[in-house]
């Protein structure tokens, strides 16, 4: 089996204002620092991440900067969105794509979600795909099945070159917000039917490779567990990546379990 490098990145969703923000990076920064084999990542909203990047520029930081969210095309008339090329001229290098609230709430569909993605990979960004079930889907056993679903929409027409920069956060939507996180074993069970589908569909090594994050509300605490099972790659981090000691934790948990 590959060593693959974890990963774990906070989503700050819509939260904090811009002091807050620079505050919270400068934190996890410093609380992160030395903190070796584990790669690091924060998403702030869009208006903060100017000031968010040009505070970890300033430190030299090794957390990397992300967008919550992008829009598919390069400029145009798309009121309220933002391109690619604005957000690479901030230093932003990851996009998450298709989160379950840009999904849910606001109502993406597999499609868009799918121009997103490769949209990401063709301006030469990182993409966290996201995917996850609801609370019903589970209980009618569909977890598998809308993983998949999401996952195969979600890849449609990314190349076996481009995977190296795709990571896939298996978020089951109950689990987010909710204080509920999956069990270590209902984790690793998602990611290897995950890893599975991706072998199916890029081959072996390329599945040997892919870092699949665990999200839904991971702490300190349950984190450990979590990451240690062989086809949890790090975690998408909510609530806990508030606090850069708690957001600390997590990234501790994940040293050296590669
Ligand atoms: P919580 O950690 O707050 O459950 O959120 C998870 C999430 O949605 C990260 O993208």
């Amino acid at each position: 089996m590959p060593n693959r490098t974890p990963i774990v990145f906070g989503n700050w969703k819509m939260t904090q204002d811009r002091a807050g923000a620079v505050a919270l990076a400068a934190g996890v920064h410093q609380a992160t620092v030395g903190m070796a084999g584990v790669q690091v990542g924060v998403c702030p909203a869009f208006v903060h991440l100017d000031a968010v990047g040009a505070a970890l520029k300033a430190v030299d930081s090794h957390v990397a900067l992300g967008a919550q969210d992008a829009w598919t095309e390069p400029n145009g008339a798309f009121t309220g969105e933002v391109s690619l090329a604005m957000l690479k001229d901030l230093g932003v290098s990851w996009v998450l794509c298709g989160h379950s609230e840009r999904r849910h709430v606001i109502g993406e569909s597999d499609e868009l979600v799918s121009k997103k993605a490769l949209a990401v990979l063709n301006a030469g960004m990182n993409c966290i795909l996201c995917c996850g079930e609801t609370l019903a889907q589970r209980e009618a056993g569909e977890t598998d099945r809308v993983n998949e679903r999401q996952v195969r929409a979600g890849l449609n027409g990314v190349t076996s070159e481009q995977m190296s920069r795709v990571v896939i956060a298996y978020e089951p939507v109950w689990a987010i917000g909710t204080g509920k996180n999956a069990t270590p074993q209902d984790a690793q069970n998602a990611h290897v039917a995950i890893r599975g589908l991706i072998g199916q569909l890029y081959g072996a090594g390329v599945a040997a490779a892919l870092r699949i994050q665990y999200g839904g509300s991971m702490k300190p605490e349950n984190a450990r567990d979590l990451i240690n099972q062989p086809d949890v790659d790090g975690g998408l981090i909510g609530g806990a990546a508030l606090k850069s000691d708690s957001f600390a934790g997590i990234v501790r948990a994940a040293v050296g379990s590669a």
